[in-house]
């Protein structure tokens, strides 16, 4: 479903991305671990058009999406939680999920919001509430809830469990597997690897900004030492 040739990427003259190879099969839940600063949260914004692209492709669906700005990838069906989840914390959380769906009509948008508030119950209790009032977890359900009101058939999210208590990291877990089920792909930043190994179907560690190791979850930790790569 989306393939990345040799990408890199970075800021200004410097490259913090120096040629990676993936690919993310559809309907299945990739992840990407790597220690910090290695390039994770480059990749993503890559793949979703923020982050300058200074070599190499990006192919989404089997077409060429490298030179596209960030407004026709989401058309196209790519949509990101980003790290840090970045809500409108002034705003509603209604109010966020609206932003969220603003390629719809009005209907569809309701549609869909239907779909999201089934799918985080919190978020239904909480519509009207300010969205900056919200835990960290709520905040990161409001996060994905947003990117998933575009309709994306490829859901990115960085960083998903970062500070958060282990049930409610469970619960958006479950949330993810029962979106895998309905066909959603799924490529997620993740540090924590008992997780990934559990929930993910294929591991990327990525070291800095080159990949270290690429293959099925279930295989990842016979064929390298995770511990290793992830504090070199
Ligand atoms: N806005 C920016 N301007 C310049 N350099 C940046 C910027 N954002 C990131 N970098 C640099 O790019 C490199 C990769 O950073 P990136 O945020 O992609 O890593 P990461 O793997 O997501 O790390 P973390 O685990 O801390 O989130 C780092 O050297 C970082 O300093
Ligand atoms: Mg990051």
């Amino acid at each position: 479903m989306l393939e990345l040739q040799g990408l890199r990427a970075g800021y200004g003259s410097i490259e913090a991305v120096h040629g990676i190879d993936l690919r993310v099969p559809q309907g299945q839940i990739t992840a990407i671990i790597g220690p910090n600063g290695a390039g994770k949260s480059s990749t993503m914004l890559a793949i979703v058009g923020q982050v300058r692209t200074m070599g190499g492709s990006v192919r989404f669906q089997g077409e060429d999406i490298t030179g596209l700005g960030p407004a026709e990838r989401t058309r196209r069906g790519i949509a990101i939680a980003p790290e840090g989840r970045r809500i409108f914390a002034d705003l509603t959380v209604r109010e966020n999920l609206i932003v969220g769906g603003y390629l719809h009509t009005p209907a569809e948008a309701a549609a869909r919001e239907e779909e999201v508030l089934q799918l985080f119950p919190r978020l239904r209790e909480r519509a009207q509430q300010r969205a900056g009032s919200l835990s960290g977890g709520e905040q990161q359900m409001l996060a994905i809830g947003r990117a998933l009101m575009a309709r994306p058939q490829l859901l990115l999210v960085d960083e998903l469990s970062l500070g958060l208590m282990p049930k409610v990291v469970d619960d958006i877990f479950a949330a993810l597997l029962q979106l895998k089920a309905a066909g959603l792909t799924v490529l997620l930043v993740e540090q924590n690897i008992q997780r990934v190994l559990a929930d993910a179907d294929q591991v990327a560690v990525l070291t800095a900004g080159r990949l270290a190791y690429f293959g099925p979850a279930d295989q990842a930790a016979a064929q390298t030492d995770l511990a290793k790569l992830l504090l070199s």
